[in-house]
């Protein structure tokens, strides 16, 4: 068995019966004498992330084991995304690099599920176009997957068919990627319509979790070990869990809970960014001082083209009182460059709006057009040389104000997580700690996943080094 697997205690009926199919796919395995292997590729957000944890849960329960290489899988499962045109291509491109391992292992089972799959007409073209595809699920009907690979062990019909089923399925088992950094999603789904945006269109309406599921997941997760628990929703501020519980009340709950650990929460909308929040990160120790707040543009007329439901001075108001309360707080921001119709002087007032919050880090993405969104029907579509040059003038000014942001953390002493071994050298470990960038530091493998003490010795633009003390 997988070595975070957790079983949750709440389980709803339907996910129950699906968890039936599942033993009876591990009966399968077990009358064969097989012991079978599960690879997952994951594209896209920290909730794909969380949905694929979920998804390897029901794998283990299936009897697969995890693999690494998935020339060695019996089931291989994509999780996708369509949030950009450059998503959509990768996860088609994998998928048929996959061709390739099917025809040599032809029981493979390959399933293909996630936000690009819950369009159909990339439903309708997995089934035409790649015939060594053995289903797709949505992202609404994830749950159904044993049933689904039963389906394909048995031989089956293919399967194809869109769920819009926008539930929250509690219960399916997690076999997590960490055991001290945790994925908590805490409610799905999104009801804005950004007018660019494809999500509430994959994801369905909001819907929250209850906070007796969550606390409970928490409890068992802090027992486990983690040391860093996000809270996830794509708009995860405006959490409702009945009972006047909001996104405040839940972390004041979750931070009352005993252990040591951190609190963040991914990603918030600025009409929903409340004072209780900001009040509760200003009060709760554990809750760590960063707030990830989308802005989008800097423009006032290209927010409300893009349907955002606020303007440039109620997001400065938000952020001036954010700082009061929370003085050394990270910002960060999401932004698109080359919505329709953005001029050259909407594009100054989103530098401007940069040099007014001097966020700590900024994501920035020139917009790609989504069928079926409002914004990829409007006129004025702007050519990419344009939005590359603007995409480079952004980067260049963020880069600046990342570097003067980074210097305050210079000689300070700071605690951080020691998350993992250093991507870039395998002799170094990284972290984080306060602000957003990751830290490396010299340390023995044995402390990650424990909190240490560190004094930063330099600071660049992504990264800062530092030194145990
Ligand atoms: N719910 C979150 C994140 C949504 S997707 C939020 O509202 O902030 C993450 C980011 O992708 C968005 O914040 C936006 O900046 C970007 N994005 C979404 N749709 C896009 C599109 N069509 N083209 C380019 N960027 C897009
Ligand atoms: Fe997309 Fe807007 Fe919803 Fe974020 S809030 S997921 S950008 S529609
Ligand atoms: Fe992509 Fe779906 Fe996330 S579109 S960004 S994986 S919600």
């Amino acid at each position: 068995m997988a070595e975070n697997y957790i079983k949750s205690k709440i389980i709803d009926s339907e996910v129950a019966q699906h968890l039936g199919f599942a033993d009876a796919v591990a009966d399968i395995h077990r009358k064969n004498g097989a012991s079978p292997k599960y690879f997952i590729q994951t594209f896209g957000c920290q909730q794909n992330e969380a949905d694929s944890e979920r998804l390897g849960g029901m794998c283990v329960a299936m009897g697969y084991e995890k693999t690494l290489t998935p020339e060695e899988a019996d089931l291989i499962l994509v999780n996708t995304c369509a949030v950009r045109e450059h998503a959509e291509k990768k996860a088609l491109s994998i998928i048929g690099q996959y061709k390739h391992i099917k025809d040599r292992n032809p029981a493979l089972i390959i399933g293909v599920g996630g936000c690009m799959v819950t369009q159909e007409a990339r439903a309708d073209k997995l089934k035409k176009s790649y015939p060594y595809v053995s289903f797709t699920f949505d992202t609404g009907a994830a749950y159904k997957v044993p049933r689904l690979v039963l389906g394909a062990l048995r031989g089956e019909k293919r399967s194809f068919i869109l769920s819009d089923e926008w539930k929250i399925n509690e219960g399916l088992p997690i076999s997590r990627e960490s055991g001290h950094m945790a994925w908590l999603s805490i409610m799905y789904g999104c009801n804005n319509f950004c007018s660019y945006c494809i999500v509430p269109y994959v994801r369905g309406r909001e819907r929250s979790r209850s906070a007796e599921a969550i606390i409970e997941e928490a409890k068992q997760l802090i027992a486990g070990g983690a040391k860093d628990i996000t809270l996830l929703g794509q708009n995860v501020n405006s959490y409702n869990g009945g009972d006047g519980v909001d996104i405040a009340e839940l972390m004041h709950r979750i931070c009352a809970l005993d252990g040591d650990f951190r609190l963040r929460f991914m990603t918030s909308h600025p009409k929903d960014a409340s004072d209780r929040l900001i009040e509760a990160m200003a009060t709760e120790e554990k809750i760590v001082k960063h707030f990830h707040l989308p802005i989008q543009s800097g423009s006032d007329r290209i927010l409300k083209e893009m349907n955002r439901k606020y303007d440039t001075a109620a997001y400065l108001e938000k952020i001036a009182k954010l700082k009061v309360a929370v003085p050394d707080v990270s910002i960060t921001s999401d932004i698109i460059v080359g919505f329709p119709g953005e001029t050259e002087e909407d594009f100054l007032g989103t530098l401007d709006i940069m040099e007014k919050v001097r966020y700590d880090m900024v994501f920035s993405f020139i917009y790609s057009p989504r069928n079926g969104t409002p914004a990829a029907k409007m006129d004025c579509q702007i050519p990419h040389e344009v939005s590359a040059e603007r995409m480079s003038r952004l980067l260049a000014l963020q880069d600046k104000i990342s570097n003067e942001r980074n210097e305050r953390f210079l000689c300070r002493t700071m605690r951080v997580l020691a998350e993992d071994v250093s991507k870039n050298d395998p002799n170094m470990l990284t972290g984080r700690g306060d602000g957003v960038r990751p830290i490396h530091f010299a340390a023995d493998r044995s402390v990650i996943g424990q909190f240490v003490d560190l004094k930063i010795k330099s600071v660049s633009t992504y990264s800062f080094e530092g030194e145990i003390i």
